[in-house]
């Protein structure tokens, strides 16, 4: 369930291991790993992999209502672990630096992370089955309305902002295999 926050843990217990491995390799480096080297772009593909399994994994768990792999609620917290250490990982993967379009697209990601904990509070005030389905609960009628709207206004805000991020995630890639790879 999403309520014992569970996937939050594990996220930061990935994010602690990943930090670990960043620091080994920047003190064996002596440097910040920069973004277009071994270390720091393997953390950008990597990390861009997973964002892009929480874009599309859930959605599609979601809409295919006739299939039965795996509960609602576990495929939601899978979505908000990716959607947390993939954005993690590309923050590392920036070297610290945020000029041009690449730097926009880290702003976009930061916000969709901060949008989806918006969303994972107002999703959990909503008594649901593990599967993801309302169910009668503590709520009144007009509390359940009042947080059902609100969710909807949720989703035309964070799904536009995902699809920003992923266009502008695409130029940045295409640009710099063109020039910081294949010009090299
Ligand atoms: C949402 C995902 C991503 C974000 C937010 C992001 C962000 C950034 C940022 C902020 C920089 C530093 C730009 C600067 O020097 O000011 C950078 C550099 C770079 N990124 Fe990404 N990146 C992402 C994904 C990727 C992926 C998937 C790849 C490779 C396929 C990639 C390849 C590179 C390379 C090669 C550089 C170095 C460019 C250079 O040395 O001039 N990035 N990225
Ligand atoms: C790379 C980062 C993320 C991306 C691209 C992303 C994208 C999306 C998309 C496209 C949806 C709509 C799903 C649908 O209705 O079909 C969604 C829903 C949702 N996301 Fe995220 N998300 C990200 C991170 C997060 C994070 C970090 C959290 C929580 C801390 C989160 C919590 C939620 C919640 C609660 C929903 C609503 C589920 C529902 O109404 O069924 N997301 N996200």
């Amino acid at each position: 369930m999403l309520r014992g926050g569970r996937e939050l843990w594990m996220a930061f217990l990935a994010g602690i291991l990943i930090t670990g491995l960043y620091a080994a390799v920047a003190f064996f480096t002596r440097k910040i790993p920069a973004a277009g080297e071994l270390f720091g772009h393997a953390l950008g593909i990597f990390g861009f992999i997973l964002m892009l399994m929480t874009e599309v994994l859930y959605s599609l768990r979601k809409r295919t209502r006739s299939a039965h792999w795996g509960r609602m609620s576990g495929w939601l917290q899978f979505h908000i672990f990716t959607g947390l250490v993939g954005p993690f990982m590309v923050l590392l993967h920036t070297s610290w630096k945020f000029n041009g379009l690449a730097g926009a697209t880290t702003l976009l990601t930061l916000i969709i992370v901060v949008s989806g904990f918006i969303g994972r509070y107002i999703y959990t005030r909503i008594p649901r089955t593990l599967d993801g389905l309302e169910i009668e609960g503590t709520l009144s009628e007009a509390a359940l309305r009042q947080a059902r709207r609100l969710m909807a206004l949720w989703h035309t805000i964070h799904i536009p902002i995902g699809m920003a991020l992923f266009i502008s995630a695409f130029v940045h890639v295409g640009a710099a295999l063109y020039y910081a790879t294949l010009l090299k």
